[in-house]
C-alpha cells in the first residue's frame, strides 16, 4: 500500500484511550483558515451543526442540510493536518434507520475524508451507533441538552438541574457507551450528574456546559474568540474578535471614504520598456 501524502492525525481510537488522562481539548471549526489556526492546539475540531446557526443565520440547527455539513467538512480536513476531524450528522439524516444512517454517514466519510461523525441522541441511538461502528465509522455520541430536538425539549434548556431526570440521562449515557461511540458530547448538564457519568462509563465525556468533571471540553470556536451577538452562560469569552473585526473595518471605510486608503505603497506604477518602474513605488 502506497501513501500519496504524509499526514498523521489524531484518530479515533487515541481519543478513546484519553479516558481519564490529560483532558481532551476540541473546539468547533467550519473553515480552512480557522481550522489551520486551531489544528496544532486541539485534539479534534469538531465541524458542528451548529454552522447552520452561526454561520447561515437559521434559528436552529433542524433546517441543516447533509450538503452544507459536508462542504464545510471539506474545508475543515483541507485546512488541518492534526487534529482528528469529526462532522456532525444533521438532523433526518440518521434517525429513520441504522442503514439510511450507514448510508448517510459513509457518504460524509468518503466525500470529506473526516475520521469521525457525530449524532445526538442516547438509548435510542444505541443500536445505530452498533451498526456503524461494526461497519467502520466511528461514532461520538451526544447527550444532555440534544439541540436537533429543541422542537419536542421546548427550548435550550440545561439538562439534570433536578435529580429525577438523572437515571435516564445515565441510561443514555451507559448506552452509547456499551453500543461502541469512541466518545459522547455532554451539552449543559448540571455539574453533579456530569461527574456521575464521567466516573461510571469507559469513554471519554466532552463536556459543553457540563462542568471540569468531563474528560475533555469542546467550545463553538465563535463563542469563545467573542464573535457570537450572544452567547450560553457556559461560555468564557477568550478573546474580542468581534470588536477587532468591527474596528479593522471601520479603519478602512474611514479611510477609503477620506481618499487615504490606498496609499502609494498599494498601488501598481507603470514599467519602464527596461521592465523597472518608473519612478519609487
Ligand atoms: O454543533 C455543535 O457545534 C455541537 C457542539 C455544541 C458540541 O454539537
Amino acid at each position: 500500500m502506497s501513501i500519496q501524502k504524509q499526514v498523521r492525525r489524531t484518530t479515533a481510537p487515541e481519543i478513546l484511550a484519553r479516558k481519564g488522562g490529560e483532558p481532551i481539548v476540541s473546539l468547533t471549526a467550519y473553515h480552512a483558515h480557522t481550522a489551520a489556526l486551531a489544528d496544532p492546539h486541539v485534539d479534534f475540531l469538531l465541524v458542528g451543526d451548529s454552522l447552520g446557526m452561526v454561520m447561515h443565520g437559521y434559528e436552529s440547527t433542524v433546517p441543516v442540510p447533509l450538503e452544507l455539513m459536508i462542504m464545510h467538512g471539506k474545508a475543515v480536513v483541507r485546512g488541518s493536518t492534526q487534529a482528528l476531524v469529526v462532522v456532525d450528522m444533521p438532523f433526518g439524516t440518521y434517525e429513520e434507520s441504522p442503514s439510511v444512517a450507514f448510508r448517510n454517514a459513509a457518504q460524509v466519510m468518503k466525500e470529506t475524508d473526516c475520521g469521525a461523525v457525530k449524532l445526538e441522541g442516547g438509548a435510542r441511538m444505541a443500536e445505530t451507533i452498533d451498526y456503524l461502528v461494526q461497519r467502520g465509522i466511528p461514532v461520538m455520541a451526544h447527550i444532555g441538552l440534544t439541540p436537533q430536538s429543541i422542537n419536542v425539549l421546548g427550548g435550550f434548556k440545561t439538562q439534570g438541574r433536578t435529580k429525577d431526570q438523572w437515571q435516564l440521562i445515565e441510561e443514555d449515557a451507559v448506552a452509547v457507551s456499551e453500543a461502541g461511540a469512541f466518545s459522547v458530547v455532554l451539552e449543559a448538564m448540571a455539574e453533579p450528574l456530569a461527574a456521575r457519568i464521567t466516573d461510571a462509563i469507559a469513554i471519554p465525556t466532552i463536556g459543553i456546559g457540563a462542568s471540569a468533571q468531563c474528560d475533555g471540553q469542546i467550545l463553538v470556536m465563535e463563542d469563545m474568540l467573542g464573535l457570537s451577538p450572544r452567547v450560553p452562560k457556559f461560555v468564557k469569552e477568550f478573546g474580542n474578535v468581534g470588536a477587532a473585526i468591527e474596528g479593522a473595518i471601520k479603519a478602512y471605510s474611514k479611510e477609503v471614504r477620506a481618499r487615504t486608503f490606498p496609499e502609494q505603497a498599494h498601488t501598481y506604477a507603470l514599467k519602464s520598456e527596461s521592465g523597472k518602474p518608473k519612478s519609487k513605488g
